[in-house]
């Protein structure tokens, strides 16, 4: 059997991606790794920066987003050694310590960066900070942070508003409140526990449908006094908080894995594993979701390292069949809905996806995006208001694609792309290293 030919164009700033699967056909094989959960290392640079005492980081994720997190919090007056997968330390400079920054903090394209540490930034009486990001996160909404922490109190400007990046902040002393959150966002939730660890009393935020928990997870593992109610979707955390420095292990992150559960169920006479992915039930909707559609996957060596569920999937593939997603599956899959519409593809009738419409205010607008480039596959599905609606079994032809600087959407189209016929070239492949540096070294080396 021919291997498929993949090639990445390194000789512009925008690389394209080339992948031409043969005729003769190729399955997927292999034991590989993921990178580290690219929540759980922002999260873990940011607490060790806050913290009292040294935070140790083993297999952080060296992608781009995580690295404006270290960036901004150097900035801020954090010692953090040289990021690398094997260990980081943090020197924390106690909560409240936060340094007014001589310039910009720039959190690149990363919504979590700014989101979160715009909770802390706010909470810093005294000290003036401005944040922005590129030209996506500068298109994304902000509103759903700064208000909440204008109740509280906080002091913020920017355009339309407030509601868009570049944001200037003046930190203020900040009130606690009972946040009820219009959407399941995670870091609308964790923002506001940041700032809630420096009110005096108790912050609580409600949302409608519970999100990933790390926040949660991490805080109280770095000693913070944080009530769950489950039954309501709530969290309360009690300020003033201390937080002391811990060891933190970032397992490999599931959103990650996603690509290659996909690739090895549709790609016929494969088999994967992958070991090490951390197993969150926050987080686990996509396997639930293919699960539902027949995918062959098997949860091995079931742990838990350091506060966090983790696992061995084994994928094998199999023949799918289309299902209807939505309610409160939707959180516990967010960034996975574009490979989830790969699989959609490859599946025997038509899949509905709904109560989607986060995906919209993403990296790019997920769903625009994942239908016209599907589309330009062959493939064929119509976009809803609040998700997409995709038959399946319908042969897909290469085509050139764009992933609109999304790395979620360029990693999509190229799993898409291994079964399409013939010849697709992905224009601005690079986005892949905001969040999966070694996407393409792997897909080369699991093709045979
Ligand atoms: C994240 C939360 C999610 C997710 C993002 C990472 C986090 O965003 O899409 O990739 O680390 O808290 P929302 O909170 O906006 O849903």
């Amino acid at each position: 059997m021919e291997r498929p030919v993949i090639a990445l164009n390194t000789n512009t700033p925008q690389q394209s991606l080339t992948i031409h699967r043969p005729p003769s056909g190729f399955s997927l094989r292999g034991t590989i790794r993921v990178p580290g959960d690219k929540s759980i290392s922002h999260r873990a640079l940011m607490l060790g920066a806050i913290a009292e005492g040294e935070t140790r980081i083993q297999g952080l994720l060296l992608g781009e987003d995580p690295r404006s997190t270290a960036a901004c919090f150097r900035a801020l007056g954090a010692d953090i050694t040289e990021l690398n997968s094997e260990l980081v330390q943090v020197q924390g400079i106690g909560l409240g310590n936060l340094q007014e920054p001589l310039d910009v903090l720039q959190a690149g394209n990363s919504g979590t960066t700014l989101r979160l540490m715009l909770g802390l930034l706010a909470a810093h009486p005294g000290r003036f900070f401005t944040v922005t990001g590129d030209a996506s996160l500068r298109r994304r909404p902000m509103s759903r942070v700064v208000q909440p922490l204008q109740q509280m109190g906080a002091q913020i400007w920017g355009r339309h508003n407030a509601s868009l990046a570049p944001l200037a902040i003046q930190g203020q002393v900040l009130q606690p409140i009972h946040y009820h959150s219009p959407i399941a966002s995670a870091q609308v939730k964790s923002c506001i526990l940041l700032a809630g660890l420096m009110a005096t009393g108790e912050t609580t935020v409600t949302e409608p449908v519970l999100s990933r928990d790390h926040s949660e997870r991490m805080l109280q593992a770095f000693g913070a006094k944080l009530a769950i109610d489950h039954a309501t979707h709530s969290v309360t955390v009690t300020g003033p908080a201390r937080l002391t420095g811990q060891t933190v292990i970032v397992p490999g992150d599931i959103s990650s894995a996603a690509f290659w559960l996909v690739a090895a169920a549709i790609v016929p006479n494969s088999e994967l594993s992958i070991e090490n992915v951390g197993v969150n039930p926050t987080r686990t909707g996509i396997l639930e979701s293919l699960e539902r559609m027949g995918a062959d996957i098997m949860r091995e060596n079931e742990r838990v390292v350091a506060g966090e569920p983790v696992a061995d999937l084994r994928v094998r593939s199999s023949t799918l069949q289309a299902a209807e997603f939505g309610g409160e599956l939707i959180p516990r899959m967010i960034d996975e809905i574009p490979i989830l519409a790969v699989a959609a593809a490859f599946a025997q009738g038509t899949t509905v996806i709904r109560d989607a419409q986060e995906l919209r205010v993403k990296e790019s607008d997920r769903l625009a995006v994942m239908a016209s480039q599907l589309q330009r596959l062959g493939a064929r599905l119509a976009e809803l208001p609040d998700g997409l609606e995709i038959t399946g079994g319908v042969p897909l032809k290469g085509a050139e694609v764009d992933s609109h600087t999304d790395h979620r959407i360029a990693m999509s189209l190229a799993i898409a792309a291994l079964n399409a016929q013939g010849t697709t070239t992905i224009q601005q492949a690079e986005a892949a290293a905001i969040s999966y540096p070694d996407f393409v070294t792997t897909l080369q080396q699991v093709c045979h």
